[in-house]
């Protein structure tokens, strides 16, 4: 799909590539506003907005945020079944779904398996569609959140030198957030075995950019120079092959509490979740670790990309 700019009122939100480093920094100051209360959330014109999430994959996070910052800016959320109550299986179309929603609701949240039926929902959509993940391809209110996130705590993304650590491959969090981090100046270490690799189409953002990035598997050897270390699981559902995926599991990182002693003092640890063994909750308690604080920011960040695509 050919992503024009973005545009607050008009454009659905389907990749990090529709943003210039100023609609991020925009976001990133009316989440401030928002958290500290000196944006004026017109409550009386939100009262009369409608949100509503069509997850096809599982989600706790994305949904349940989305859904919290919508009623936190005095918005409604339309109570919507499980995808097997809808008429979708009846055979309904998700053209005609996503055409029936848009005459009940004002801002869609959609997580598909598919690429492209992203894309059909955005040509059929009568209002934003916001995407809360496509497949292994993107997931850019993540990205978002977790730009926010260091942000927040370290004053500054520029300058930053980040690992981002695990299954490079198939995490669609990771691509959206290359993405972002093309907008800024940061030094880049891709960590993940052979066979999970950044794919090519991710990496040629980074060269377009001049992004300063080297790819390793060897976690030990960069986990003394990074200031964000940023994890993800393996993608489990997305390895088809179960002997590839047994293979996998037995050569995977571990961030335990042995490891971040390993790196500064001021490291932060990030994780989009759902964390499984590769970062041992023994690591929750340090001081490095950020990623329930990551998870908070979600709420504020989504508050602040609503007020701004239905302001
Ligand atoms: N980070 C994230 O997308 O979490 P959920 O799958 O729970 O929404």
């Amino acid at each position: 799909m050919t992503l024009k700019p973005f545009s607050w009122e008009t454009s659905h939100l389907v990749s990090m590539d529709q943003f210039q480093r100023e609609d991020i920094e925009l976001i990133f100051r009316r989440t401030q506003e928002l958290e500290t209360n000196l944006f004026p959330v017109d409550k009386e014109k939100f009262s009369q907005m409608v949100l509503a999430s069509l997850f096809f994959e599982p989600s706790t996070r994305t949904r349940l945020s989305f859904e919290v910052a919508m009623l936190r800016l005095g918005g409604q959320v339309l109570k919507l079944p499980d995808i097997e109550s809808l008429s979708l299986s009846k055979g309904e179309s998700l053209e005609d779904t996503i055409r029936v929603l848009g005459a009940y609701a004002n801002i869609i949240i959609l997580r598909h398996p598919s690429e492209e039926a992203l894309q059909l929902a955005c040509r059929y959509s009568s209002v934003p569609i916001i995407n809360a993940g496509d497949g292994c391809d993107e997931h850019p209110t993540q990205a978002l959140l977790d730009l926010y996130t260091i942000q927040k705590e370290k004053g500054s993304i520029d300058g930053l030198k980040i690992a981002i650590v695990g299954d490079l491959k198939h995490a669609r969090v990771v691509h959206s957030l290359l993405k972002g981090l093309t907008k800024f100046k940061v030094d880049l270490k891709l960590v993940s075995p052979p066979e999970l690799k950044v794919p090519e189409p991710f990496l040629r953002k980074l060269e377009e950019q001049n992004l300063n990035y080297v790819e390793t598997p060897d976690l030990e050897s960069v986990i003394g120079e990074i200031d964000i270390l940023y994890v993800v699981m393996l993608q489990h559902h997305r390895i088809s092959d179960p002997h590839q995926l047994e293979q996998l599991k037995r050569k995977y990182y571990v961030i335990d509490r042995k490891l971040v002693q390993k790196g500064q003092s001021n490291l932060m640890i990030l994780h989009p979740m759902v964390r499984r063994e590769e970062l041992s909750p023994e690591v929750d308690e340090l001081p490095q670790a950020a990623y329930f604080r990551q998870v908070r920011n979600g709420v504020s960040v989504r508050m602040a990309l609503l007020s701004l695509m239905l302001g």
